[in-house]
């Protein structure tokens, strides 16, 4: 399907900007679309191929821009619609493509849509756009069911009159409801809406959603959600209807591509319990790609890395699509922390891993994110004190353990001290959430020159991904290891190996190397380290 253009999408590698954490060009200590456009020229020079944009609509933030008040709008803090305009050019220009980020699951409870339903009669066709229903047990004070938020606490809040509406996340995002037919239209509107203003796709928020059991039935688990953070109910996530959903948006995109030949892309945040089920999102007239988090949930093990692997190869490849590839997002403790280092200035094990996992899924055959301060190397911001904490999760639960404000603060450009050049206001501006003094370290300014620097690994593996007919889309073929190393071969000759020990190993392949995460002495793979061969003599 689609082959007669160019399929730019099946091995891209895009970058994913946290738009209030990247350049904030006004002053007030909050990223912009203006500052995004300033730092193009940084991704440009980084090697990627595009672009994923948080959500920047009109919202009161109380899941960051995840509960969208108005879906074709700019909200003021981060520009206006001539800024995203501006922005689009700029991106195009450079061949970076842009993806918006777009959340259909929920809205805000400020959208005039939930505004007016509040306003409204039971049963009046504004509460038919949401799941409204009565209570049960005497005065109907009981939720409608026994459904539990993903963020802690009950999935229904009830309103003045009595009944409830139903929220997977916040009470401050109230879940469409995907079998009023209104719903499928206003956001058919949306999508045509950013495509005429020329966007490349879409990353669709929470695209197992959508759609609840009809019912809405009590569940057998209902603490699932928020226990594991997985969106596991499966009356509430995951049911067959969604794919409808799925092939009406494919069609929208190539109704635009049929037009100029540009191929829009889709890429789903699928969070569902088994790869096959993944697999049902990307089939040919679906979604083009969901992200494959597998490998983000691997412990440092290399037994476990093959298996997220091979998985993703035999379930995801069988579609004709490609694997989407993620290790860290605006969601997830980053890799540096995850893998091992509890706080900057231990051992470097951590980053040393996160070095070398960067390189392994820049060599595994599809398309790959990098979330803005990956290729900086920074670590999670493990002592955020409580009062500066804005995720949804802290405010429900007050797990500390897992919010994720520590893998959001702004990203640290240049100079010696906070605000590290994210903010390009007065001396006092404040970013929105505090940069530890350790940033400095980081500093993009210091990766630039340091040519051991995370940046340059992430620029060097990405330069050679694009010049290298081996890497990118293709298949993958495993080749012998000892316990705890790891080695694939990509085309007929590039080998890529990861020593997940400790103790150095002696080289799997003799060959000329390419790249390394680490220093990599001729004939040896060193412990928690990566490397990038062209096998001269190949395995039979
Ligand atoms: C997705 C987003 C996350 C957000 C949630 C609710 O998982 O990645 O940041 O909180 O959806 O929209």
């Amino acid at each position: 399907m689609l082959s007669k253009y160019d399929r730019w999408w099946r091995d891209a590698v895009i970058y994913q900007v946290y738009v209030r954490s990247f350049l904030d060009s006004t002053g007030d200590g909050v990223g912009d679309l203006a500052g995004v456009r300033a730092g193009l020229p940084y991704l440009k020079k980084l090697g990627v191929d595009g672009v994923w944009l948080s959500p920047f609509y009109p919202s009161p933030q109380h899941d960051h821009g995840y509960d969208v008040a108005d879906y074709c709008e700019v909200d003021p803090v981060f520009g206006d619609l001539a800024e995203f305009d501006l922005l689009v050019r700029a991106a195009r220009r450079l061949g970076i493509k842009v993806l918006l980020d777009v959340v259909p699951n929920h809205c805000s409870s400020e959208h005039p849509w939930f505004r007016e339903a509040l306003d409204a009669e039971p049963g009046s066709p504004a509460r038919a756009r949401f799941h409204f229903a009565d209570g049960r047990g005497p005065d109907g004070a009981e939720p409608p069911n026994n459904w539990h938020a993903m963020f802690g606490g009950p999935a229904w809040t009830r309103v003045a009159d009595g009944q409830w509406y139903l929220h997977m996340f916040t009470p401050e995002q109230p879940d469409w409801n995907w079998r009023n037919s209104e719903i499928p239209a206003e956001f058919d509107r949306i999508l045509r809406f950013w495509l005429d203003r020329g966007v490349d796709g879409f990353r669709i928020d929470v695209a197992a959603g959508l759609f609840k059991h009809p019912e809405l039935p009590d569940s057998d688990d209902p603490g699932a959600d928020a226990r594991t953070r997985d969106s596991v109910n499966p009356l509430a996530w995951n049911q067959p209807e969604v794919h409808e959903v799925w092939r009406h948006w494919r069609s929208v995109c190539e109704e635009y591509t049929a037009r100029d030949g540009r191929e829009r892309l889709l890429v789903g945040e699928v969070s569902v319990p088994t790869a096959r089920e993944h697999a049902q999102y990307v089939r040919p007239d679906e979604l083009h790609q969901a992200f494959f988090f597998d490998l983000l949930g691997a412990a440092w093990d290399a037994d476990a890395f093959r298996k997220v692997v091979s998985e993703a190869m035999q379930d995801i490849a069988g579609t004709g699509s490609t694997v989407t590839w993620v290790l860290n997002n605006h969601d997830q403790v980053r890799t540096v922390t995850r893998y091992g280092e509890p706080a900057p200035g231990g051992s470097g094990l951590g980053a040393a891993r996160a070095r070398a996992a960067a390189l392994l899924m820049l060599a595994l055959p599809g398309a790959a994110y990098i979330y803005q301060g990956e290729e900086l190397g920074l670590p999670e911001v493990v002592d955020l004190p409580d009062d500066v904490l804005t995720d949804p999760i802290f405010r429900r639960t007050g797990d500390r353990a897992r919010i994720r404000d520590g893998c959001r603060v702004p990203l640290p450009w240049s100079g010696q001290a906070s605000p590290f050049g994210f903010t390009s206001g007065a001396e006092s501006a404040k970013p929105w959430l505090p940069q530890p003094e350790y940033f400095a370290e980081y500093a993009f300014d210091r990766a630039l020159v340091d040519t051991r620097s995370f940046w340059h690994l992430y620029r060097d593996g990405l330069q050679l991904r694009s010049a290298l007919p081996q890497l990118g889309e293709g298949t993958l073929r495993w080749l012998d290891t000892p316990p705890g190393v790891l080695a694939f071969v990509r085309g007929d000759d590039l080998v890529c190996a990861v020593n997940f020990g400790t103790t150095p190993v002696p080289a799997p392949v003799s060959g000329t190397p390419l790249l390394s995460s680490g220093p990599c002495p001729a004939g040896v793979l060193p412990g928690s380290t990566a490397a990038w061969w062209t096998d001269d003599s190949p395995t039979p």
